[in-house]
């Protein structure tokens, strides 16, 4: 990895309009679905950047905006130096995507039950008009499918989903997004719907794929006990806003916001055959509404170490570092409590 940025995330926003009733529409009130509030972030080339959070904090939406699934409401994509929203041609459209590839959550459900294998791969070197010549697609395919270790390929081109296991399927999600020679994957908990048991196995093959390929990797989960093994660096991720991001060993084993050391405490290996250090940080009540978001720090109707500060400012507390040392924590107390 060296420190060239391949993709710049600027106080990105995703507000998804709520459905208003009669008489808020007569009122003139909209009201809105805060997805993502504002975050900002910078991937390195050839690292692995995860964000973190629990369900519904924004992460698939982040994803979704840097794949261009989505209109941003606000804020600024920059990949490799250019703001995609400037993107407006279809060719240059159509190169980013070829760049910027997503491996879903779920790969069955992101794979066609009636396309065998080699037609999965074929598919993304067709819309990209990247060769009619077969010899040459199933060369490619071959390729693919022996960098995700589904080998001899040929035992595999002809099988339809249904005759995969999940860890053999997630292994041809991964494959697809490697026949287009992508420069960034977006993985969108890509084992979180793969028997535990397999979970390492994919990781580490997908750990291997980016090493020898130079490939870099938003990994996107709720996950923390994979996140070091996996990861360079950490985002925590809060309703809609970053609240924590250091290197995955700074994050794991000197966490700063309360947010983060709940997560930790909740995690009974987050580095493997080590025991918790971190233990008993209790976190209030379940997370609000992304759409009736509390005033201040956000964090606040659930954080034990709320003070007046937190719910009588205007603003969340933007995020900031900590000692020199690339770690930052948005938490008006961080100083007190740590
Ligand atoms: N198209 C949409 N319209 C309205 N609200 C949406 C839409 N897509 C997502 N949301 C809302 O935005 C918030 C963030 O959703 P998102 O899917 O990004 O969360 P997530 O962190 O990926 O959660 P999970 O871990 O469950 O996958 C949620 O409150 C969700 O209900
Ligand atoms: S700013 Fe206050 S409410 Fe928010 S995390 Fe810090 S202590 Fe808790
Ligand atoms: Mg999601």
């Amino acid at each position: 990895m060296n420190d060239e940025i391949i993709l710049s995330v600027k106080n990105l926003k995703k507000w998804f309009p709520l459905r208003r009733s009669i008489a808020e529409v007569f009122k003139g009130k909209r009201k809105w679905v805060k997805a993502v509030d504002g975050i900002s972030f910078d991937i390195k080339k050839g690292e692995i950047f995860a964000l973190i959070g629990e369900s519904g904090c924004g992460k698939t939406t982040t994803g979704r905006l840097i794949m261009k699934l989505e209109e941003l409401t606000a804020g600024q994509i920059i990949f490799k130096g250019v703001d995609i929203s400037s993107l407006s041609s279809a060719k240059d459209i159509k190169k980013y995507k070829e760049d910027v590839q997503m491996v879903f959550q779920d790969p069955y459900a992101s794979m066609n039950p009636r396309f065998r294998v080699r037609d999965v791969l074929y598919e993304p070197l067709i819309i990209h008009e990247k060769t009619k010549n077969h010899a040459e697609m199933e060369q490619l395919a071959v390729k693919a499918l022996e960098e995700v270790k589904l080998t001899p390929p040929d035992e595999f081109l002809d099988r339809f989903p249904h005759m995969l296991s999940g860890g053999q399927r997630q292994r041809v999600a991964t494959a697809r997004t490697l026949v287009l020679s992508p420069d960034l994957i977006i993985a969108d908990e890509p084992v979180s719907m793969i028997d535990l048991s397999t979970r390492a196995e994919i990781l580490h093959m997908m750990k291997e794929v980016q090493e020898r390929l130079n490939l870099t990797y938003l990994y996107i989960t709720h996950d923390l006990s994979t996140a070091r093994y996996f990861c360079d660096r950490i985002a925590v991720m809060y309703l809609g806003r970053i609240v924590e991001l250091g290197t995955s060993d700074e994050i794991i084993e000197n966490p700063l916001h309360p947010y983060t050391k709940a997560l930790i405490a909740a995690v009974p290996e987050p580095i493997a055959g080590k025991e918790n250090i971190i233990k008993d940080i209790p976190i209030k009540g379940e997370i609000p509404s992304a759409s009736n978001i509390p005033q201040g720090c956000r964090f606040h109707t659930r954080c034990l170490y709320a003070k007046p500060i937190c719910y009588e400012s205007d603003n969340d507390p933007e995020l900031e570092e900590n000692s020199n040392d690339g770690h930052y924590v948005a938490c008006y107390l961080h100083k007190e409590i740590n």
